[in-house]
C-alpha cells in the first residue's frame, strides 16, 4: 500500500517496545497455553515477512479480543480489518497507533462510525453510500480513502457492484467533494478457484487507473498475490477460528 499514512503509523509503532504492549495484556502472555489461544505471533511474523513490502497485510481482526491486536500489534502487525462500524470504532479507539480498515457490510446510518477512524473503507458498493461518506469526511474536515466492492461471482446474496456498474459508480464517487477511490475489493465464491476472479479484477482495475487491489483471504491470499493483490485480508491465518 502506497499511500502516505502507512509510513507514519509504521514509524509510531517502532517506537513502541513489545513489553509496553504486552503490559497492556491483562493475562499472563508469558504462559504458552494462553498464548497460543489467543494468537499464534509466530505466524503473523512469518506472514509479515513472506507476504513482504509491496503487499499490505490487513490482520481481520473481527471477533478477537483486543488482546489478540496487541499481540498481533507487539509482533509488528499495524493494519487490522474489522467488519462491523461498532467494533472497529471502539477498537480503533483503543489502539489508535494502529491502522484501521473497515471491510464489513456498511449501513449508511453506520458511516459515522467509520469515517476518520479507518484508514481505508474497503466496501463502498453504491452512491448513497458513498455520498453519506462523503458527507461525513466533508466535515470531519477530511478526505476519506475507499475502495469500491465488486461481486465478482455475480452472486445474488452478496454485497457488492456488478463488474460492468463499476465505472458509473467510480465516476460518481470521483465526483464527490471527499472521498479518494483508489481500487477495487472482492471476496470471490466460496467454491471454485478464484484465479480468474481475481485476475478479472486486476484487469477491471487497470482499465480504470485504479491501482489497489483488496483481494485475498486465509485460503487464497497466496493465489491472489500471484494475481496483483495490494492488500490481502488474512482472519483465520493469523487468529485461528473466530468465536462465534
Ligand atoms: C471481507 C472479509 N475479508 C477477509 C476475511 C478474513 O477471512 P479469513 O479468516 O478466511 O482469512 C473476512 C472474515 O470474515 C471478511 O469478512
Amino acid at each position: 500500500m502506497k499511500y502516505g499514512a502507512r509510513n507514519k503509523i509504521t514509524a509510531k509503532v517502532t517506537s513502541i517496545k513489545s513489553d509496553q504492549v504486552m503490559s497492556l495484556v491483562k493475562f499472563d502472555v508469558s504462559s504458552p497455553i494462553q498464548m497460543a489461544s489467543v494468537i499464534t505471533t509466530e505466524s503473523v511474523e512469518e506472514l509479515i515477512l513472506k507476504i513482504g513490502d509491496t503487499v499490505q497485510l490487513v490482520a481481520v481482526s473481527k471477533g478477537q479480543p483486543i488482546e489478540a491486536v496487541l499481540l498481533a500489534f507487539a509482533a509488528g502487525q499495524t493494519a487490522f480489518g474489522e467488519n462491523y462500524a461498532q467494533e472497529l470504532h471502539e477498537k480503533a479507539d483503543a489502539l489508535p497507533e494502529a491502522e484501521w480498515h473497515f471491510i464489513g457490510a456498511l449501513q449508511t446510518n453506520k458511516a459515522k462510525l467509520v469515517v476518520g477512524r479507518a484508514a481505508l473503507i474497503h466496501t463502498c458498493d453504491r452512491v448513497a453510500l458513498a455520498q453519506e461518506l462523503s458527507k461525513r469526511a466533508k466535515s470531519a474536515g477530511i478526505t476519506q480513502r475507499v475502495l469500491l466492492e465488486v461481486n465478482v461471482g455475480r452472486e445474488p446474496q452478496k454485497a457488492g457492484v456488478l463488474p460492468e456498474d463499476v465505472p458509473a459508480l467510480l465516476e460518481k464517487v470521483r465526483a464527490l467533494p471527499s472521498l479518494a477511490p483508489l481500487g477495487l475489493m472482492c471476496i470471490p465464491p466460496a467454491e471454485g478457484d478464484p484465479r480468474a476472479h481475481f485476475r478479472a479484477l486486476r484487469q477491471l482495475g487497470q482499465g480504470l487507473g485504479l491501482p489497489e487491489l483488496s483481494m485475498g483471504m486465509s485460503a487464497d491470499y497466496e493465489i491472489a498475490i500471484e494475481e496483483g493483490a495490494t492488500l490481502v485480508r488474512v482472519g483465520t491465518a493469523i487468529f485461528g477460528e473466530r468465536a462465534g
